[in-house]
């Protein structure tokens, strides 16, 4: 792609079949005319946007507007019903707090498991091991299962490990909001620091403060429709107006 473009969304559509639950009454009938009680949701429709290598855009939208399903793409965890996706990179995801951990597993065979997820090997991950502990803050907390971590501690430890080696792009989605301040300035500072590195963030956030300081452009959805893709400013005005 051109114009150093690292990810390059171009017409997609997300459809979503979801079985509409039937009541008691309804399920028999239903049972023998082999009627479809099936609903198309459309998560997103018509999405274009492209990102530079080194830029961070920022996705904002109300609750069920589809700004997950686009990191979802991005991530490659699922895949667009029409148009196409092009991410050029190494993708560390922070989607889900938890998804990639396993909660029986210690936070130390965790760090394994997501560093492999993320496509580093077990010697790689020998290297980063120690720095990614200092940087969680859970060191006597390692050899416990990541059940009973609290959320704050789920959203350190998946930090760190997505955060050991600069990632080329790295997806954040609201989790920031789930540690503390100190503990969220530190992943911004860290944040900061790869993007001086060329690291590209797709970060999904309500708080307009943050985007403006870290981000140069804007997706705008709504519903799963696309608003405004462009400037950070212009895009928080027409976030504000759907809003108001
Ligand atoms: N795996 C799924 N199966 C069915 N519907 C889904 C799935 N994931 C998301 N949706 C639906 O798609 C829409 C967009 O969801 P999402 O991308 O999570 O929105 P946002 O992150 O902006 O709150 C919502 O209506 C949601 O219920
Ligand atoms: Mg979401």
């Amino acid at each position: 792609m051109s114009d150093n473009i690292i990810i390059k969304a171009e017409n997609i559509s997300k459809v979503y079949n979801l079985r509409r639950q039937k009541t008691f009454k309804e399920f028999l009938p239903a049972l023998f005319s082999g009627s479809d009680t099936r609903i198309k949701l459309n998560a997103l429709s018509h999405i274009d946007f492209e990102v530079k290598k080194g830029e961070s855009l920022a996705i904002v939208g109300r609750n069920g507007s589809g700004k997950s399903t686009i990191l979802k793409l991005i991530a490659g965890v699922t895949k667009p019903s029409d148009g196409r996706i092009t991410v050029l990179g190494q993708v560390a995801p922070l989607i889900e707090l938890g998804a990639g951990f396993h909660p029986e597993l210690t936070g130390r065979e965790n760090v394994y498991l997501n560093g492999s997820i993320l496509g580093f090997k077990k010697k790689e991950i020998d290297k980063l091991y120690n720095g990614i502990v200092e940087f969680s803050e859970l060191r006597q907390f390692m050899d416990q299962p990541v059940k009973f971590y609290s959320s704050g501690m789920y959203m350190r430890l998946a930090f760190a490990v997505a955060v050991a080696e600069t990632p080329d792009i790295l997806l954040v989605d609201e989790i920031l909001a789930v540690g503390d301040t100190k503990f969220q300035e530190k992943c911004l500072r860290r944040i900061k620091e790869f993007q001086k590195e060329g690291s590209t963030m797709i970060m999904v956030s309500h708080d307009l403060n943050m985007i403006n300081e870290y981000c140069q452009k804007i997706l705008v959805l709504d519903k799963g429709k696309q608003i405004y893709f462009g400037e950070v400013e212009k895009g928080i005005d027409k976030y504000q107006q759907l809003l108001s």
